[in-house]
């Protein structure tokens, strides 16, 4: 009884320290108190949607699809003094609704002075039933006040409402819905936006060559999680509300373990209260991976996918990659990761005919499925997890691993490499010592990396770098190229003591952000 007591309370506490963090259902258009970045995609679907053009925006979940359309909206009206109408159809279940929602976003616009059309969908709220019409009236009232774009945020939920309602009911369901939307899409000529989180639902809606939608889009605009520094800019924001001062290095962490998407970005960071060291925070987000929110919200992720698709997942976060690998434990796995990739969990790598190689996306939910006990599967601990699936590191070698041509770039140092694809890349550790990145090169080199995770690169890790070299030629491998890879730029005495030993015949090259950049363009793993 006690301790259901503790653990109940406990999840209350963390739920009231987010409970201001997430997009209520309820919600309009949710506020937006601060905005990061996002620069690109704001400039992007500000020239698409004054050309007319037909969007489709697609991200996982958290990744910012709604704050990145309200944001665009605000800019749109104050700047351009256009309007624009925003639809959350997750609040949609009858064509009452949807004329009711759309009225309520107008009301709310402050360039339309002449609010009759309020009062008119008020009215036809009243009168109309049916999903069909209500789309027909929503369109042409749009079209008589000049709106600019109209936006339909999680439309796919939409579409399965109204495919159960008459006249769609019996009538193709969704294809019908799918085909009424195209009519209207086309006999109007203001700019849409339809955005999804559920990657397979848009596949089925638009890019399934039998969908009535097929092609009726000019443009898919894709969101990746944030850069690194729109992260840290994000972190600092959010701590800075909170009156939380931590160090660098610390904010490093915070980002490195959000991999840049918004929400877990703000997940994570509501779980520092006060100043904390590296130590504290692995702890903490240990403890809400273990028994929290993060265990709730991943919890919950995982349930959305059937149970053979689920299993593949455990297997891939346990370190089965391959194939033939995965194909040993799980029935009918060729069916499960297709589909995963179909939803964009799940990246397919294709090394060579008899070497496809899958990686889960989202590092995050990869961790907390790698932390579970399954009666197949040990629980890996969260350093060990962040060593090999989570962190900076572990994206480097995934880029290495999914490099797909050879890249010229010219390193820190000044000196030109061409980067080459690769036949395997792992990570060494044993009676040897450890060694972060081994690449063997189609071209039949070997790279061996050492990765910096940290601010500041000290010329010490060029030593480590030396013994990593040392300890791999006596594991047999040669032709070696060093590299020391590091996010942001080493200070100069890192650079001139590297350039000593360069000029001593010492065959190294500095990587940064902008290096890996370059490669991950070429690569099926972004930076990010
Ligand atoms: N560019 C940004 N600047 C500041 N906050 C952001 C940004 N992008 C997202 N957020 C915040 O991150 C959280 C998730 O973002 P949002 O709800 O927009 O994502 P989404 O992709 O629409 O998610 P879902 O799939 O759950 O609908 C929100 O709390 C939002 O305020
Ligand atoms: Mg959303």
């Amino acid at each position: 009884m006690h301790i259901t007591y503790i653990h109940i309370s406990y999840i209350y506490m963390s739920y009231g320290s987010y409970k201001n963090d997430f997009p209520k259902v309820s919600e309009l258009r949710p506020k937006i108190e601060f905005f990061i970045d996002r620069e690109m995609e704001l400039r992007k679907l500000r020239t698409l949607v004054k050309s007319k053009n037909k969007i489709l925006l697609v991200g996982l979940r958290g990744y910012g699809k709604t704050s990145l359309l309200v944001k665009f909206l605000d800019i749109l009206e104050k700047e351009e003094k256009e309007i624009g109408i925003y639809v959350n159809c997750l609040r949609i279940y009858s064509g009452a609704d949807l004329l009711l929602e759309v009225k309520n976003d107008i009301e709310k616009l402050d360039i339309l002075e002449d609010k009759r059309v309020v009062e008119e969908l008020e009215i036809l709220a009243k009168l109309i039933t049916n999903p069909k019409d209500a789309l027909d009236n929503v369109f042409k009232k749009l079209s008589e006040i000049g709106t600019r774009v109209l936006i339909f945020d999680e439309i796919s939920t939409m579409v399965q409402r109204f495919a159960l309602q008459k006249p769609f009911r019996g009538a193709g369901g969704s294809r019908a819905v799918a085909a009424h939307l195209k009519s209207l899409i086309e006999a109007y000529d203001f700019s849409i936006i339809f955005s999804d989180t559920s990657i397979s639902s848009l596949h089925e809606l638009f890019e399934d060559y039998t969908s009535p939608l097929f092609r009726v889009f000019d443009t898919k605009i894709i969101i990746e999680p944030l850069s690194l520094q729109a992260t840290l800019e994000f972190v600092r924001k959010l701590l800075g509300i909170k009156h939380v001062s931590l160090g660098e290095e610390e904010q490093l962490l915070i980002s490195e373990f959000s991999g840049g998407v918004p929400q877990y970005i703000k997940m994570i960071t509501a779980l520092i209260d006060r100043e904390m060291d590296k130590e504290e925070i692995m702890r903490v987000i240990d403890r809400d991976m273990e028994q929290g929110f993060l265990n709730e919200y991943f919890t919950a992720l995982l349930d959305k996918f059937p149970w053979n698709e689920q299993e593949v997942l455990f297997a891939i976060a346990k370190g089965l990659e391959r194939f033939s690998e995965i194909n040993n434990q799980v029935i009918n796995a060729a069916q499960a990761l297709e589909s995963l990739v179909r939803k964009n969990m799940v990246v397919r790598v294709r090394k060579s005919k008899k070497d496809v190689r899958y990686l889960i996306r989202d590092r995050l939910f990869k961790t907390w499925l790698s932390l579970q006990e399954t009666p197949r599967y040990r629980k890996l601990s969260l350093r060990r997890a962040k060593l090999y699936s989570l962190g900076l590191e572990a994206m480097t070698r995934e880029i290495f691993l999914t490099l797909e041509k050879s890249v010229l770039i010219r390193d820190a140092l000044g000196r030109e490499i061409s980067i080459n694809p690769t036949r395997e890349v792992r990570r060494y550790e044993g009676a040897l010592g450890e060694i972060d990145l081994i690449a063997t090169t189609v071209k039949d080199e070997t790279y061996i990396g050492e990765i910096y995770g940290g601010i500041t690169c000290k010329k010490e890790k060029i030593d480590q770098l030396l013994r990593n070299i040392h300890i791999a030629e006596e594991m047999g491998y040669r032709n070696i190229r060093g590299l020391l890879i590091t996010y942001f730029e080493p200070p100069e005495e890192t650079i001139e003591y590297a350039k000593e030993l360069v000029s001593s015949g010492v065959d190294i090259y500095i990587l940064t952000y902008d290096q890996l950049k370059m490669i991950s363009k070429y690569s099926r793993i972004r930076i990010w």
